[in-house]
């Protein structure tokens, strides 16, 4: 009797934090993976680090910010791996702007590139084999942030709030193909990209609390769910809040400092 081929998920940001914590979650319930990100050489020691077999995964250097790299990296995955059962377009930055300052705009365009246009070109390459397969699973990383705009943070919550509305818009495009497409915004999650933060993180997970719940998501089938259930109220309160109230609840808030900054 042939050997059950394991599921395949492709994930990209797998070189840290959230990416990688989905990465050994899929890993432990058996999943084969295809590791993603920029630095190689981090994805090569986490897979050596966690002893994994070397039939089970494959690494690949991209970068989501430019389309042709990415879409390389897909399709040479489903040349040497295979159509992934899994797509998860993760890789993210968070970058503060201050978009009175020339330079800042050439920041948030990159953090659009990547957060938004990131995540499309993960898709792409993945929809027509899925579709015509009949099967297939594409997740988007958004985030909280993506629900109002936060001072100093315009790049990351347009990105994020623009990943949302394109996750939205696959889901519909799809709807009855048998493709499913799931929209995630995680709350506060300690990783190397929130640990700069110089304000309160509420209900902050680790990586691996994230990618738990994460995965009782992606298994329940729900299209769309915000990590933790905590941020998940403060989320809905937020959308719904006036503008004037949720200006007052700013006061006083520091803002996300800028990227260019050094200090
Ligand atoms: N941590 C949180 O509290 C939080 C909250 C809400 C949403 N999120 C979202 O969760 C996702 C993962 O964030 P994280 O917290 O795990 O951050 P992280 O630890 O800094 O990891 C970010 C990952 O993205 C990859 N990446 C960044 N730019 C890339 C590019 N141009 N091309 C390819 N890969 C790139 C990085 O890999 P390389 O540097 O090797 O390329 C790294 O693996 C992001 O989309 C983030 O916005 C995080």
């Amino acid at each position: 009797m042939a050997a059950c081929t394991p599921p395949l998920a492709f994930i990209t940001g797998a070189s840290s934090g959230i990416g990688q914590a989905l990465a050994w979650q899929c890993y432990q319930q058996g999943w084969s993976l295809a590791l993603v990100a920029r630095r190689g050489d981090a994805m090569a020691q986490w897979a050596a680090a966690q002893g994994l077999d070397a039939g089970r995964f494959a690494i690949y250097e991209a970068d989501v910010g430019v389309v042709d790299s990415i879409v390389a990296a897909a399709r040479l995955c489903m040349e040497r791996q295979g159509l992934p059962d899994l797509v998860v377009a993760n890789a993210g930055v968070s970058w503060g702007v201050d978009t009175s300052l020339r330079e800042d705009l050439d920041a948030m365009q990159q953090v659009l590139a990547v957060n938004t246009l990131g995540v499309a070109a993960t898709f792409h390459a993945f929809i027509a084999p899925m579709v015509a397969r009949g099967s297939g699973h594409l997740t988007g990383i958004a985030s909280v942030a993506g629900l109002r705009g936060l001072p100093g943070h315009g790049a990351y919550c347009a990105s994020k709030a623009a990943a949302i509305a394109y996750c939205e818009s696959l889901r519909g495009e799809l709807r009855g193909s048998g493709v499913q497409v799931t929209t995630l915004l995680p709350g506060y999650v300690d990783t190397p990209l929130t640990r700069g933060n110089r304000y309160a993180m509420p209900f902050l997970l680790t990586p691996t609390e994230f990618a738990q719940r994460a995965w009782r998501v992606l298994e329940s089938g729900r299209s769309y769910a915000i990590i933790p259930w905590q941020m998940a109220w403060v989320g809905r309160c937020m959308k719904i809040l006036p503008n004037s109230w949720f200006d007052r609840l700013l006061v006083g808030r520091k803002r996300k400092h800028r990227h260019l900054d050094k200090n």
